[in-house]
């Protein structure tokens, strides 16, 4: 299974994303936590992207078809893989189309979770996330066991840098004018399949293999 995330920050990518990993047994490749490694190793690309990330826009196409392309070569994905705020804009989107033609793949769906942008600044302000594993947390709808520790490998739960709420609505601006599009060019592909993201994590969750026919 070959899939893509599309939906507002804070739709809920994230979350789900993890059941998906283990019902078909593949690899997430999140472009958001692949740049917050970078920044934590204080790469070169880290510091590039960490000013564009402080401000709620998206960073370059270039170096992000670049992070994408050098992680889809270490060959774990042969049977798969989700990805997880990639692409977010058309040009992305071309060079995704190349990068799976050289490898001889294709995406099957492109699953839009479509959660309206009054939940979203509710949802995000109230998250944390792993400093070690980048799971993410709400402190009224996913609540960890153990009070600021991962209920999956005990790092320390922290709140994003850009979870601010005048970042997060600079970057609901962004999404709505630069990775919405995205909708339409899935669509063309034969590829979109829309689902509600509105509700508990359990009944999103139901939603989406309904849609993906795994029920
Ligand atoms: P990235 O890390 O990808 O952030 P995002 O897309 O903004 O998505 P989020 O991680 O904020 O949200 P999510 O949809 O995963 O929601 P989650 O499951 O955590 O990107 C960060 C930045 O990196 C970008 O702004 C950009 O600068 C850069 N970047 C990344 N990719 C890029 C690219 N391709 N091109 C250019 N730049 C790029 O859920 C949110 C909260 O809600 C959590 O607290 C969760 O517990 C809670 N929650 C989830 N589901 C529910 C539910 N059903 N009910 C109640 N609460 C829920």
């Amino acid at each position: 299974m070959r899939l893509i995330l599309l939906g507002a920050p804070g739709a809920g990518k994230g979350t789900q994303s993890e059941f998906l990993m283990k019902l078909f047994n593949i690899p997430i490749i999140s472009t958001g936590n692949l740049l917050r490694e970078n920044i934590s190793k204080n790469t070169t690309l880290g510091q590039r992207a960490k000013e564009y990330m402080d401000e709620g826009k998206l960073v370059p196409d270039e170096l992000i078809i670049e992070l994408v392309k050098s992680r889809l070569e270490q060959g774990d994905c042969d049977n798969g893989m989700i990805l997880d705020g990639f692409p977010r804009t058309i040009p992305q989107a071309i060079a995704l189309d190349e990068m799976l033609d050289e490898l001889e793949m294709a995406i099957n769906y492109v699953l839009e979770v479509e959660v309206p942008d009054e939940t979203i600044i509710e949802r995000v302000s109230g998250r944390t996330v792993c400093s070690s594993c980048s799971a993410s947390y709400h402190k009224v709808y996913n609540v960890e066991a153990v009070v600021g520790t991962c209920d999956k490998c005990e790092g320390e739960l922290v709140q994003r840098n850009d979870d601010k709420e005048e970042t997060v609505k600079k970057r609901l601006e962004v999404y709505h004018e630069q990775t919405s599009p995205l909708v339409g060019f899935y669509e063309k592909q034969g590829k979109l399949v829309h689902v509600d993201g509105v509700g508990l994590v359990n009944e999103v969750r139901e939603r989406i293999k309904k849609a993906l026919g795994v029920e």
